[in-house]
């Protein structure tokens, strides 16, 4: 039996180089404030137990990992009809692209990059109302904290300089694509990523992942098969247009976002979060990474 409470020590000890390098998102002004100095990581076993180590409970923003969510939530309301609408192969451009969009019919690559998670925001939102509530509610059930919050001052920042997700969006309707009102679904969008949380919370929400599909209470949210499925499209494309070098490196199910967390996912046996507000230069965290990258070392579970 592997000795987390040790183990997390250690990989935090063994970063230790790595935190503060990188440099934060400075494209959403709120982010850029945060002090890079900072990393937590936290793992969550199938019964419930959570270990972490560092900063673990200190909330971050949680940005593209968000995107997990809101797919997993319109999978489970709605079965399959979102994958007429975006496909499943890495983008190989930036997550905030739009060149591939016009030649590829306003049909997004993937459901992580923007332009994807904006069609499914749309979707979800066309199903349950307002997807952040949707999110947050789901948050707030899996790691029992009635406390998780958007976080507006982020929100507020994020819309200022929403230029692009705006751009992505009137695009995508051009196509057909996004069926409410463009302004609503960006404002969705923006808030389900402004939502502010820590590692521990981060893992007790993703380990639905880790559980083929089973909740917190024991329901199923989702069946065996979707949930390979998510984790599938984490792999291939939860880094970005990073994807191929993380599954090098790290080698699980991963999903990144740019307030320098990431969740991952070893099926079967936990889900991992941690958080460093450094970035690369593709927007994953530098500490974030290398701590997965230790982990799975040490542990040897890789899904290789
Ligand atoms: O729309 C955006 O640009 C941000 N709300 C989310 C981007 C993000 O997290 C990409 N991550 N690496």
């Amino acid at each position: 039996a592997v000795d987390m409470e040790q183990l997390l020590a250690q990989i935090t000890r063994e970063i230790e180089p790595q935190i503060g390098t990188g440099s934060v998102a400075d494209y959403i002004p709120a982010l850029a404030a945060v002090d890079p100095g900072q990393f937590g990581i936290a793992v969550a076993l199938p019964n419930g137990e959570c270990y972490g180590a560092g900063d673990w409970t200190k909330p971050f923003s949680l940005q593209s990992i968000s995107k997990l969510f809101t797919l997993a939530l319109s999978l489970s309301e709605n079965d399959e009809d979102i994958w007429w609408r975006v496909g499943r192969e890495p983008s190989g451009n930036a997550f905030n692209s739009l060149v591939q969009l016009e030649y590829e019919n306003g049909i997004p690559r993937n459901p992580f990059i923007n332009a994807g998670a904006l069609v499914v925001t749309d979707h979800l939102a066309g199903v349950v109302g307002d997807a952040t509530e949707a999110v947050l509610d789901f948050l707030r059930t899996e790691a029992a904290n009635p406390d998780i919050r958007c976080d507006e001052e982020v929100a507020a920042s994020e819309e200022a300089h929403g230029d692009r997700n705006l751009a992505l969006t009137h695009f995508l309707a051009s196509y057909g694509n996004i069926h409410g009102d463009v302004r609503d679904i960006v404002r969705q969008y923006v808030r389900h990523c402004s939502i502010a949380i820590n590692c521990r919370d981060l893992a007790l929400a993703g380990l639905f992942l880790a559980r083929h599909g089973i909740r917190r209470d024991g329901s199923r949210m989702l069946s065996h098969s979707h949930t390979k499925r998510i984790n599938a499209v984490m792999l291939t494309c939860g880094t970005y247009d990073a994807a191929g070098e993380f599954a090098y490196r790290v080698g699980i199910p991963s999903k990144s976002g740019v307030g320098g967390g990431i969740l991952a996912v070893v099926p079967e046996r936990c889900s991992v979060a941690v958080w460093g507000p450094g970035l690369d230069r593709r927007g994953n965290s530098v500490a974030g990474v290398a701590a997965l990258d230790r982990f799975t070392a040490l542990t040897d579970w890789s899904v290789f």
